[in-house]
């Protein structure tokens, strides 16, 4: 059974991409330091697959300590690399604290597959490398323009210096997987997305606001050049995106890339706006919500959506959840998490 180190294993992709990888037999050990995550995922994990996952409680930015997990798992077969910060809008106002984190932490990982020679790396990307494009959707070809925020450019900078690290190491696999919008929970609402502090992402916001944590929602601009003047995305429901990573590294163990490293977009191919978001939120759980139109968000871009031909045909990937799933599961899994409120109250998480 290969063992797996997912780095960003207690968060939300990570731990989804943890319940595929046992489901299809792989081993895994995480590292995550829980800054913006907490071990209540891992139990959940564990009802989920019957799994204790040993989480390293490691700051990928200190080098050490890194490395330290490396020596005491020589058996690493492969890393799939979640880790790092996210928020468009924080990125925006706290340029250093992503470009430090995003890409020493991947630098220090590097250093640690070089030097234990692990075949296999699976870097978590995203659309935002981009940028604004010229026409949508967008392939894996389309040329990447600057980036709208430094997030996007802690991406862009990421996808390079793998490029740049698979010349220098050829025999370690690299694939780029970049993400469109996550979004949705685990049907069994035993996972889902935990914001520690307040949501950035348009679905937590919605949740939040639905079940009244926050008092409701601001639609960050409706005067955009789209169909309602709202930004347009692409939503992949965690599960697929999960399902996803398990097929990249099955691709990778059988030697199956023609490049290194190679591109794969994870996005449904279909393209919505902010507002339809809501109205199908609205739609699909019969809660009413309350939202405001308010200035544009700097770092927006405005609209996206992916042309996934290439996963679907070469790594024979399909997308099993609809907008309507996504939307559907977010909300059960944020009613679970309020009639766990008083479990979360003892584990001193604080939930907004
Ligand atoms: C979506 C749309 C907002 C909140 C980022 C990363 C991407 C991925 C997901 C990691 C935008 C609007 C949002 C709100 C709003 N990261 N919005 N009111 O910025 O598209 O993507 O997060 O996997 O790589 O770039 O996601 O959900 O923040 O925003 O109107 O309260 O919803 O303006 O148009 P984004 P998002």
């Amino acid at each position: 059974m290969k063992k797996i180190l997912v780095t960003g294993g207690c968060g939300y992709i990570g731990s989804h991409t943890i319940v595929d990888l046992i489901e299809n037999g792989f081993d895994v050990i995480s590292i995550d330091d829980n800054s913006r995550s907490s071990t209540f995922l891992l139990e959940g994990i564990e009802k989920i697959t019957g799994k204790k996952i040993k989480n390293y409680k490691v700051d990928l930015c200190d080098f050490n300590d890194t490395n330290a997990v490396f020596e005491e798992n020589e058996d690493i077969a492969g890393i799939i690399h979640f880790a790092a910060y996210k928020a468009v809008g924080e990125s925006v106002e706290k340029p250093l604290m992503y470009f430090e984190n995003n890409l020493l932490s991947l630098i220090n990982l590097l250093k640690c597959v070089e030097a234990f020679k692990i075949p296999y790396f699976v870097f978590s990307s995203s659309c935002t490398v981009y940028g604004n494009p010229d026409s949508i959707p967008v392939t894996e070809l389309t040329p990447t323009k600057p980036a709208e925020s430094p997030y996007g450019y802690t991406k862009q900078m990421g996808e390079q210096i793998i490029g740049e690290f698979t010349k220098a190491n050829k025999d370690t696999k690299c694939i780029l997987l970049r993400y469109f919008n996550p979004a949705g929970a685990h049907p069994s609402a035993l996972i889902g997305e935990l914001p520690i502090d307040k949501p950035q992402n348009l679905v937590p916001v919605i949740t939040q606001s639905a079940i009244g944590k926050i008092p409701g929602i601001t639609v960050f601009g409706d005067k955009y050049p789209t169909r309602d003047g709202s930004c347009v995305r692409d939503f992949i429901h965690v599960s697929d995106l999960a399902h996803a990573h398990t097929l990249a590294l099955e691709f990778l163990i059988n030697n199956k890339n023609k490049t290194n490293p190679e591109i794969f977009n994870l996005g449904t191919g279909e393209g919505i706006t902010v507002l339809e978001t809501i109205k199908a939120f609205e739609r699909v759980t019969g809660v009413k919500l309350n939202y405001t139109v308010g200035a544009n968000r700097p770092g927006d871009v405005i609209a996206i959506y992916a042309n996934n031909d290439k996963a679907k045909t070469i790594l024979g990937w399909q997308t099993l959840y609809s907008l309507e799933d996504i939307l559907g599961t977010a909300w059960k899994w944020e009613q679970k998490l309020k009639d766990d409120e008083k479990l979360f109250t003892g584990k001193n998480i604080q939930l907004n």
